[in-house]
């Protein structure tokens, strides 16, 4: 069978989950892209998605869960029997349940998820003097994500029509490797910091002196929790910590320094791997 367009829908505050997204429509290659690009507030959020369609639908991973903002975003999100590719995008910690979460969320809206995958991206927490997983997606992830891209074409290519273009069970994915000793020592810095009653920052910090008032974190926002002309604070109500403010500051004004950044930084430094399922 052919498809006629390709939407990829991505929420995106730090921009990797974006970056996957593309490499797979490139991947996929045939017809022109149509972007969904919903990070920011004013953005528009598609409805329903014709049968002859592929939608690829990449979306970060926020505790373990797709980004509840996304989900809140993409209500009208609707498809008639639609083929559709999931992918989620996590800080190499882990993603669990988000994607069959994705895949029973797509799949009750009338899609059917034809390709799953979890990749790596920078964690939005990642810095210079905490980095978990730098620089990632890397040209290899990339790559990658676009030869899944190549392999998802080929299974709607063979496949003689809708009916014969068969569903996937995303929960049967392979589990990236994780060394258990890393883990353990994660798990029990964990339980240590919340016992000691540590206050976890609610938002960035900003540092006046450094600050510009160059505008682009208002811009950049998601949730509209910087107000223009007032830069140097956050609404504490709306911030989400995507860290889109932080990691777009021209002056590095903005940080975001949790406590939970150096668990990660310290016990999740080997690199997982991407995962596809078709
Ligand atoms: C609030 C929040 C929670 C996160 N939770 C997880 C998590 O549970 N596991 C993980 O590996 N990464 C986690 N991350 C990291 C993001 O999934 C990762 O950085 C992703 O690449 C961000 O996507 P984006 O660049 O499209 O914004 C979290 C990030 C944020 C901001
Ligand atoms: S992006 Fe940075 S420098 Fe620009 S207004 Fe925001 S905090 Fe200030
Ligand atoms: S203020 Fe909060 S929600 Fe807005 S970009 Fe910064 S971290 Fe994200």
């Amino acid at each position: 069978m052919t498809i006629k367009e390709i939407h990829l829908i991505t929420f995106s505050p730090t921009h990797t989950s974006r970056q996957i997204g593309e490499a797979i429509a490139r991947g996929v290659e045939s017809v022109p892209v149509k972007i969904w690009d919903i990070t920011l507030p004013d953005a528009t959020a598609p409805d329903t998605m014709p049968t002859n369609a592929l939608v690829i639908i990449t979306l970060p991973v926020y505790g373990g869960h797709i980004a509840p903002i996304a989900v809140e975003r993409l209500k009208d999100l609707k498809g008639n029997g639609t083929p559709a590719a999931v992918a989620v995008v996590y800080g190499n910690r882990a993603y669990e349940k988000a994607l069959t979460e994705l895949d029973a969320w797509i799949s009750g809206a009338g899609f059917k998820v034809v390709a799953g995958g979890t990749f790596i991206g920078e964690h939005s927490y990642s810095s210079e003097q905490h980095p978990i997983a730098a620089g990632r997606p890397n040209e290899e992830d990339l790559a990658y994500a676009e030869e899944f891209g190549r392999k998802i074409r080929t299974k709607i290519e063979v496949a003689a029509d809708i009916d014969h273009l068969y569903s996937v069970n995303t929960a049967r994915i392979l589990r990236p490797r994780q060394p258990f000793l890393p883990l353990l020592k994660f798990l029990r810095r964990v339980i240590k910091l919340r016992k000691s009653g540590t206050p976890l920052p609610r938002t960035p910090l900003v540092d006046e002196q450094l600050c510009t008032h160059c505008g682009l974190c208002v811009r950049n926002c998601p949730t509209e929790a910087i107000v223009k002309g007032d830069e140097c604070n956050t609404l504490v109500e709306r911030c989400i910590r995507c860290c889109a403010c932080v990691k777009g500051c021209p002056a590095k004004a903005r940080t975001y320094d949790t406590p939970f950044a150096v668990l990660l930084a310290d016990n999740f430094k080997r690199q997982k791997e991407n995962r596809i399922i078709l």
